[in-house]
């Protein structure tokens, strides 16, 4: 299969490449790229595509998915879960360990990759927990698991609060270059916390999750990392001060990174509509000062990574009582939209730099070889239209997943295609 990608404006933040520029794919690799590429390199393209007006990135990377499978299909399964990810744009994710058993060892690992083999469109990638069953209690093997091929360790749904157990987890993630995935909640502080703790967690009357929650555990983790040597990813940042601290540990020169959410740069607690627990998530989502503060670090380069934290849950457990309700919503279907809409339109990002933060720093972060639009490199490329309106319709998602605030909002910036590997797994014209 020869694929003809015409006239697109090639984004590739590998070489800070942004002009217009013909791609042409063979099989499963990048064959050309130029102006104009001449008429006998492409006379046998079986493909044409007009990319006129259109960004074209390196094949965008999500590093931060629940796929719920195995164990917790009646969320997500592999096949809806990369579904969606091709729908979204999204050529490789890394999906979660807190499945049901957890992702803890090399057996597990390899039936996650062999039922990815057998029905999903795109690169799917597993993280392995950092203690065995999640219990925070006993360390996995990281050894075993990265020779079984996770490319990072993860506990993320929790903290593992054993400060003394995690330095352990560092120390060995680091003799291995394995990246610590860290979901940064103090489990003593937070409590049965729903909602960011203000006016409007005191509105509805439930239980508050401070700043506190997240930036203690950020700080403590960076402080490790530094008593280690660890490579430390700091997941779903919703503080002010998470900012400042990372900041401070960047400027420090430690082996730190960190990602944001597009719901966190997106919408205020004050957007919160009382009875629809669509808008609980850990952690919650804050203030303006924080927004504020995220979108000044997703600016200056503070924020690596803008991953979706894609978390399905069924109808039944996102009932309208906020406090019970299960913590997270969807965003492989909305990231690419929400991230054009909120900070490319604005002028808050370049187009290069949200290429940047959706694909090539992921797989710099990942270790793998991707998110560069290269001749001889792999055909994943997401063409994406930045100024198609539409409005997001939860009932028309593939993932199983319709726990979003995001159904009925206007946007602008659609993926028309999604191509993995030389093939085409999603179209729009
Ligand atoms: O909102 C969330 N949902 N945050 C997490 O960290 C976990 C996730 C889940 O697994 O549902
Ligand atoms: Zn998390
Ligand atoms: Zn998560």
């Amino acid at each position: 299969m020869k694929i003809w990608i015409k006239n697109g404006r090639v984004l590739n933040p590998a070489t800070k490449t942004d002009e217009i520029l013909d791609i042409l794919t063979e099989d499963s690799y990048i064959k050309q790229i130029g102006k104009e590429l001449s008429s006998d390199q492409t006379a046998d393209a079986d493909q044409i595509i007009d990319a006129s007006g259109c960004y074209v990135m390196p094949g965008l990377i999500d590093m931060h998915v629940h796929l719920r499978d195995p164990g917790l299909t009646y969320k997500e399964t592999m096949e809806t879960g990369t579904k969606a990810a091709a729908m979204g744009g999204f050529t490789t994710i890394l999906a979660m360990a807190n499945t049901s058993p957890v992702i803890d060892d090399a057996e597990k690992l390899s039936a996650v990759y062999e039922h990815a083999e057998s029905c999903s469109p795109i690169q799917v990638l597993q993280a392995a927990s950092v203690t065995k069953g999640m219990k925070g209690k006993e360390l996995t093997d990281a050894a075993e698991l990265k020779k079984a091929g996770a490319p990072a360790l993860s506990e993320d749904g929790k903290t593992v609060m054993d400060a003394s157990l995690f330095r352990k987890a560092l120390y060995q993630a680091a003799s291995l270059d394995m990246p610590v995935l860290d979901h940064c909640e103090d489990a003593s502080l937070k409590g049965k916390g729903a909602l960011n703790q203000g006016a409007v967690s005191k509105r509805l009357n439930v239980e508050g999750i401070t700043n506190a929650v997240e930036d203690i555990i950020i700080a403590r983790d960076i402080l490790l990392a530094k008593e280690t040597g660890a490579r430390l990813h700091i997941c779903h940042c919703s503080t002010e001060d998470s900012m400042k601290i990372i900041r401070a540990a960047k400027q420090d020169g430690l082996s730190v990174t960190a990602e944001v959410c597009p719901h966190h740069f997106t919408l205020t607690d004050e957007d919160i509509i009382p009875g629809n627990s669509n808008y609980k998530m850990a952690p919650p989502l804050r203030s303006r000062k924080d927004v504020n503060a995220l979108i000044e670090g997703l600016k200056d380069g503070t924020i690596d990574v803008i991953s979706s934290d894609h978390a399905p849950h069924a109808a039944h457990e996102k009932t309208s009582d906020i406090a019970s309700a299960a913590f997270g919503i969807v965003g492989l279907e909305t990231s690419v939209s929400l991230t054009i809409s909120e900070l490319v339109r604005p002028g808050y990002l370049t187009p290069l730099q949200m290429a940047e933060k959706m694909s090539w720093n992921p797989a710099k972060i990942l270790g793998i070889e991707k998110g560069n639009l290269a001749v001889g490199k792999d055909a994943d490329i997401t063409i994406i239209d930045p100024e198609a309106e539409y409005v997001i319709d939860s009932e028309t998602f593939a993932s199983m997943g319709r726990n979003t605030p995001f159904h009925g909002r206007k946007v602008c910036g659609k993926v028309m295609y999604t191509i993995c590997g030389g093939e085409i797994c999603k179209r729009v014209r």
